[in-house]
């Protein structure tokens, strides 16, 4: 039976009028939204469903300026909104009212975590969560292992965890989905897919912009919180991860869940040999100057890092030795991610006085879709002089599309149709914590110290370092 219904709650708030709202209303202009579904937003105001109605109309248009007013129309058709409070358990009596018989509901968290525990056991109370229900929920799960245990437990009260749909938006981006195609659907990469022919592998995801008004929010994560616990592991993941049989939810979620349990901890003096934390101070971004990090917030201290780098391992056969460097920041040169896969050198060079640059693997993910191939080639010469050249692969070229779809698309289709292979285990979630935790305490411990790094650069001068311990250098 398809999804009957999808409640948003926190529907006013920024996630989903950005992201969320007209996620679902491009599902529904490509008539993918099940026949009947009706979409409710919850929120704590009364803004009774005209109101709401026209609100959610300024967010779709903000996306998409050029809707037509019969897809509008057929969208509006499904929208409604109910005034809830988490902390005033007759509002979702009232909801529960509203909603009437219909099954197969999804209950789409995103308000704070904070209220995670008091919906669901309201939505429990009411009947709302049964056995035919699921519950989405966004990031963060916490603030490290407790409190996400915490979180899982009371999302557990109310729902089983085969209905419990925890998201990461990058699983849901079309490049983070073609990593799972380049790998296992070529028989090119796999035999090489290890310690024995890859010297080095890099992830970074750089931004641009800066905390601005999300600082109350970030300052009690960081970017170790908010970034790399989450998308950055889940791309390592990825990467590292043995071939699952197929594509069911669990096989490949046990083979993500191996990954991060065999991530060697960073404790004792590998804290500060193969951690960096920094925080950008005022400089010129992309043309423009742009105050630092705790000028954003009027000048208060903080301590919380915006750029985090890190030299991770994993230990297992097909990786011992291979340093998996991580890499993420606010206020950097550039927005860009990317998964480098470095290849070793050739083992012994014919080349006498020739340069060899080992091949290297780029798969691009923002802000283009591309995957490049680094090759040694001879120049069209009577020399026997030799260049690298990259063979390469335009996704956004191959594939023209009338506009790149929000990953929320993807992981809302996915949801809606029950299927959870592209949303976060538990026992991932959890995983990825332990590592990070240590990682924390480490920095709490011997004080690690935060270093700043003027905005629009590449971050501390320590994150060379980290590289270059190693002979290795950040590929830009
Ligand atoms: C979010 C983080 O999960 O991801 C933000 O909370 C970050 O701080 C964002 O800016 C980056 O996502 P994307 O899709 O723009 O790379």
């Amino acid at each position: 039976m398809a999804a009957q219904g999808i409640l948003i709650f926190g529907a006013t708030g920024d996630l989903a009028q950005r992201m969320l709202f007209p996620s679902l209303y491009f599902l529904d202009e490509d008539g993918l939204l099940p026949d009947g579904l009706k979409i409710v937003g919850c929120s704590r105001g009364k803004l009774g469903d005209e109101k709401f109605a026209q609100q959610i109309e300024k967010a779709v248009r903000a996306r998409a300026p050029s809707i037509s007013d019969e897809a509008w129309r057929r969208f509006r058709n499904r929208l409604s909104h109910v005034a809830v409070d988490a902390t005033v358990p007759e509002t979702f009596s009232e909801l529960r009212e509203r909603v009437g018989e219909a099954s197969e509901l999804i209950f789409y968290l995103s308000t704070s975590p904070s209220h995670y525990g008091a919906i669901c056991s309201h939505l429990k109370n009411v009947g709302l969560a049964n056995a035919t229900s699921r519950v989405v929920v966004e990031k963060p799960i916490g603030r490290d292992l407790a409190s996400c245990r915490a979180i899982n437990d009371a999302l557990a009260h109310a729902f089983s965890e085969d209905r419990i749909f925890r998201i990461d938006h990058y699983l849901g981006k079309e490049a983070v989905q073609n990593l799972i195609a380049l790998r296992f659907a070529n028989t090119l990469f796999e035999p090489l897919w290890n310690k024995v022919s890859i010297a080095q592998i890099q992830i970074t995801v750089a931004e641009t912009v800066g905390v601005e008004d999300r600082w109350s929010y970030y300052d009690e994560y960081g970017a170790i919180r908010d970034m790399v616990q989450n998308h950055l592991l889940q791309l390592l993941c990825l990467v590292a991860m043995e071939p699952p049989a197929n594509l069911d939810p669990d096989s490949v979620r046990n083979e993500k869940v191996k990954v991060l349990r065999s991530l060697k901890p960073i404790v004792g003096r590998d804290v500060e040999r193969k951690t960096v934390r920094g925080q950008y101070r005022d400089g010129v971004s992309e043309g423009r100057s742009v105050p630092g990090y705790s000028e954003e917030s009027g000048g208060q201290a903080s301590k919380t890092e915006t750029f985090v780098a890190l030299c991770a391992h994993v230990d297992n056969w097909r990786w011992a030795g291979v340093p998996f460097y991580l890499r993420t920041g606010k206020r950097l040169p550039q927005r860009s991610s990317e998964i480098v896969i470095q290849f070793r050198d050739v083992p012994h060079s014919i080349f006498a006085g020739a340069d060899l640059l080992a091949n290297r693997l780029t798969i691009r993910l923002q802000p283009e879709e591309e995957i490049s191939l680094l090759l040694m080639n001879k120049t069209p010469s009577l020399e026997q002089e030799l260049k690298p050249l990259a063979l390469n692969l335009s996704l956004s070229n191959a594939f023209k599309r009338p506009r790149r779809r929000i990953a929320y698309e993807r992981l809302l289709l996915e949801a809606l149709n029950n299927k959870p292979t592209l949303f976060v285990r538990r026992d991932e979630a959890e995983a990825a914590w332990v590592w990070i935790d240590a990682i924390m305490a480490g920095w709490d411990r011997q004080g690690t110290s935060l270093t700043p790094y003027a905005a629009g650069s590449w971050g501390p001068a320590g994150a060379f370092a980290l590289t270059e311990r190693n002979g290795h250098s950040w590929y830009e």
